[in-house]
């Protein structure tokens, strides 16, 4: 997910052509704006820390992107790609790192392992929002 400061900063762009380049292939992607409710719902693992209202605020506060990426370890590969979640800490070359100054404006959200991929999928998408096709550099980007 492309997060409201994302938008709002003109980096979709910027984002998307990362993970497309790499060779992860979108199946589903739509501009929406999260209501609290769904908000509290995707963060429920941090219900009781101290940034847990900032960040429903931060996530409600414009549009945002929310995508399904596939392709081969997809999570770990997206994960490095988006870099540590301070970006004053994360490593230059990752979304974070280049494109942040703080923690709780981070610019991007990417689904930590399977059982949350789908639990997450399952709250942005219906399954016939997402597609079924191969991209055409698919026998480039994998030996078979
Ligand atoms: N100490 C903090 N202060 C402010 N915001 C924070 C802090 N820790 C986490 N957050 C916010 O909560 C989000 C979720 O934290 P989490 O620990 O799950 O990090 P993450 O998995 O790297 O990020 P995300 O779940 O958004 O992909 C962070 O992306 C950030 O926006
Ligand atoms: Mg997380």
């Amino acid at each position: 997910m492309i997060k409201p400061d994302g938008v709002q900063r003109s980096l979709i762009g910027e984002i998307i052509s990362r993970f497309e380049c790499k060779g992860l292939k979108f199946i589903g992607m739509k501009l929406i704006e999260i209501d609290e409710a769904t908000a509290r719902k995707h963060y429920e693992e941090h219900l009781g820390k101290p940034f847990y209202e900032g960040l429903v605020q931060y996530i409600t506060s414009g549009p945002v992107l929310v995508g399904v990426l596939e392709g081969d370890e997809a999570i770990s590969v997206v994960r490095t790609i988006v870099g540590a979640t301070d970006p004053k800490e994360a490593t230059p070359g990752t979304i974070r790192g280049d494109l942040g100054m703080q923690i709780g404006r981070n610019v991007i959200h990417a689904s930590d392992a399977p059982v949350s991929a789908a639990r997450e999928i399952d709250i942005y998408f219906d399954g016939d929002e997402l597609l079924t096709y191969r991209r055409i550099d698919e026998a480039w980007l994998y030996e078979e």
